[in-house]
């Protein structure tokens, strides 16, 4: 795997109720409301801790098409076809943190509050997770705040990670205090 593959990976995906997109500017909005609404959940996560302005997300998503473009990582934007965007979103996934020579990734998710416990965050990060492994990846890892208890649960009961472990002392959160990752992981078992 090298860059390439990242550039030539598909800017769309469909799972039975979704549809999955690579950053557009029309993204924006939907993306921002989705943001500033479910901000009581977000604690956790470093550019969700006020709310943000239109200005910003467009921003936001020129960054993202970018890095996208020229292989960095892959984003998706998941939307139910068929309603308007700002209704229809239900959250963004990224593949980020690209070791090629694994070679591996990690997962990152950020769900629309609406839309939370239906199964939509999981259906559309699981097919991410096929993706990276299609496009060769060993492993797919994902690593929560010790704290996190919803990201927790959902990583190791939705999504079906193993656990693997704590990483103590390992980064600073949204405030600034240090703080423990636990790590999960799931496993290409095409991997040679
Ligand atoms: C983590 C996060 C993405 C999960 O999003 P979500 O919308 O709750 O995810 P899902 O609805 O897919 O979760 C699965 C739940 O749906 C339920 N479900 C309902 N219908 C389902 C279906 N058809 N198929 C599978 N599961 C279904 C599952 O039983 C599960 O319920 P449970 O949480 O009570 O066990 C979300 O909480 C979030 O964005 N958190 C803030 C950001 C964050 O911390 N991200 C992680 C950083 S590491």
């Amino acid at each position: 795997m090298d860059r390439e593959t990242l550039i030539r990976a598909p800017r769309e995906l469909r799972t039975p109720r979704l549809l999955l997109a690579a950053p557009r500017p029309e993204f924006a909005a939907p993306f921002v409301a989705s943001l500033n609404r479910s901000l009581p959940g977000l604690g956790y996560i470093a550019w969700a801790q006020r709310p943000q302005t239109p200005d910003w997300a467009v921003r936001f998503m020129r960054g993202g098409l970018e890095d996208v473009e020229a292989g960095e990582y892959l984003v998706f934007y998941a939307f139910l076809p068929g309603r308007e965007p700002d209704e229809g979103y239900v959250g963004r996934i990224d593949l980020h943190s690209w070791d090629f020579e694994a070679p591996r990734c990690e997962v990152g998710y950020v769900g629309d509050s609406r839309h939370a416990g239906r199964g939509l965050m999981r259906e559309a990060v699981l097919a991410c997770v096929q993706l990276a492994f299609g496009l060769g990846a060993a492993r797919v890892q994902a690593l929560s705040e010790a704290g996190n208890a919803r990201a927790l649960h959902f990583a190791e009961r939705a999504l079906g990670f193993v656990r693997e472990g704590v990483l103590r002392h390992y980064e600073r959160d949204a405030q600034g205090r240090l703080g423990d990752q636990v790590m999960f992981a799931a496993y290409n078992p095409d991997a040679r």
